[in-house]
């Protein structure tokens, strides 16, 4: 095993943008064992008094979540939220045909934002565009966030909320590309009744922001011309487009598989230059952003038929080394791309495709919680434009792929920041050499952690739960003015920086 070296230069006025503290989203959906069983428990020695699971609930708080998109996913396309409002024991029992699993309703609109209030995480609410019509949505806004005073409203406040929730975000449907989807639409049908439906929507309340459901992936066969056209009809009544990805090993190809942020890289490149186009057609003045709201690993359990059961065990992937440096690396391109990118959810939160699995008793932190927790808990302020000077090496498709993928932040009101390294190089360890000298006062690294093993498929279990977790590391120093980090081979490393008169 040996060392290689890399260069990283940052400057703290060369900026990206200011990081939106929305990057840092989940995803929780009606599937599987997201909800029933993972976030929403009563059976469960860990439950609260309403059933919420408190161990989960800490873990959520701890990995640093801002912002959670519910009710879904494909789960969406076919949900009343109706049924999930009022007292308990009459809420109904219903088939869910996205995931052939049985709703049982238990857990609503009530319970989901008084579970985001006790994270600390803004909701982002999708209204569904499969079954459901637009005065539904618009209902639906009215029953959150207008006063009382009328229909919808004043069923919330009987239903135990007096005050509205004043919910900001907003889903427009979910994957209505997608022929999977209940209700799917072809672009231009989804355009017309997105914009109807938005038009209703913010005359409730002006001041909600609107997600526009774009492309479910890179790979669908009406992408990108979905994503124009529906901004095309659509684009001075929404605020976000969003977009879906779901990354995987298939081959069983580490080397390809850890070069995978060029491929999110491009796909942000695309949608942010489509959103460009349409804003030139239109002569207009707004920006959409971009949200990429269901962005995670998920390739090796494909298991999505409920049999008819409660909270069936769904997707329960198993994370692993290599999959937790895809998630660093997706976390740096959100960095990197700050400036287009306004919101991204983690999909999902716990069970399924999740970093938290649970058991009735138990619960269990995956290997890609880890990369999440560290980022979350230090970017802030602004993404740093860092520049990377690093050995490359070449894959069966790719060639020029660096070995370490870098971001960095810097907050200029703590005169603290961050970088953010993954170490592609399965047997090398790598040693950064980080230079700012950009005038200011010099900078020093005053603690840095690690995720890494020496086995990409390496990964926790309940019995060991230990394996792939975030370390503290020493091996960092100062030399002639420079940080100098060795990082060990696949491993995703941040480290803590600080400016001397801080
Ligand atoms: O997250 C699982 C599913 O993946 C979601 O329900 C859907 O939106 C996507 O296809």
């Amino acid at each position: 095993m040996g060392t290689q070296q890399a260069k990283v230069l940052l400057h703290r006025q060369r900026i990206v943008s200011k990081i939106s503290p929305y990057l840092f989203g989940g995803f929780v959906e009606h599937m599987g064992r997201c909800v029933y069983e993972g976030i929403y428990e009563p059976a469960s020695p860990h439950a609260d008094a309403n059933g919420i699971r408190r161990d989960v609930l800490a873990a959520l708080k701890n990995m640093g979540v801002t912002i959670i998109r519910y009710p879904g996913g494909n789960f969406l396309s076919g949900y009343d939220w109706r049924d999930g409002v009022g007292p308990k024991s009459q809420r109904p029992r219903k088939r869910d045909l996205a995931w052939k699993s049985i709703e049982t309703n238990q857990f609503g609109t009530h319970e989901f934002l008084d579970y985001c209030a006790q994270l600390g995480a803004d909701p982002m609410l999708g209204v569904n565009l499969g079954t459901g019509d637009i005065a539904l949505a618009s209902a639906y806004v009215e029953y959150v966030n207008a006063p009382a005073g009328t229909y919808w409203a004043d069923q919330r406040v009987a239903n135990g909320q007096r005050d509205p929730w004043g919910v900001k975000w907003w889903c427009l449907g979910n994957e209505m590309d997608g022929p999977w989807q209940i209700g799917h639409l072809d672009a231009v049908e989804y355009g017309k009744k997105a914009l109807e439906a938005a038009k209703m929507m913010k005359w409730n309340d002006e001041s909600i922001k609107l997600v526009l459901a774009g492309s479910s992936s890179n790979g669908m066969p009406t992408y990108p011309t979905w994503d124009r056209t529906i901004l095309e009809l659509c684009y001075e009544h929404v605020d976000v487009l969003s977009m879906h990805y779901y990354a995987g090993n298939r081959i069983d190809d580490t080397a390809s598989y850890l070069g995978l942020a060029r491929t999110f890289e491009e796909y942000v490149d695309t949608l942010a230059s489509t959103v460009q186009y349409v804003k030139a057609l239109k002569r207009s003045k707004k920006t959409v952003k971009l949200s990429w709201d269901e962005w995670n690993v998920w390739y090796k359990n494909m298991q999505m038929d409920g049999k008819w059961e409660v909270a069936p065990h769904l997707i329960e992937e198993v994370y692993n080394l290599e999959d937790a440096l895809v998630v660093a690396q997706w976390l740096n391109v959100f960095l990197r791309k700050s400036d287009v990118l306004e919101a991204a959810c983690l999909a999902q939160m716990v069970n399924v495709i999740a970093p938290i699995l649970t058991t009735k008793d138990q619960m269990l932190l995956q290997s890609t919680y880890y990369p999440f927790q560290m980022m979350a808990s230090r970017a802030r302020g602004n993404a740093l434009d860092a520049y990377v000077d690093s050995p490359v090496y070449s894959t069966k498709s790719e060639s020029d792929i660096p070995y370490i993928d870098v971001s960095a932040s810097w907050d200029n009101n703590t005169n603290t920041g961050a970088c953010f390294i993954v170490n592609r190089h399965q047997s090398e360890s790598m040693t950064v050499i980080i230079r700012c000298d950009d005038g200011m006062p010099a900078v020093k690294a005053t603690a840095a952690v690690s995720v890494y093993g020496n086995n990409p498929k390496a990964h926790n279990t309940f019995d060991a739960p230990d394996a792939i977790v975030a370390r503290p590391l020493q091996s960092f120093a100062h030399q002639d003015g420079a940080i100098v980090v060795t990082v060990p081979p696949m491993s995703a490393t941040a480290v803590d920086l600080k400016s001397e008169n801080s």
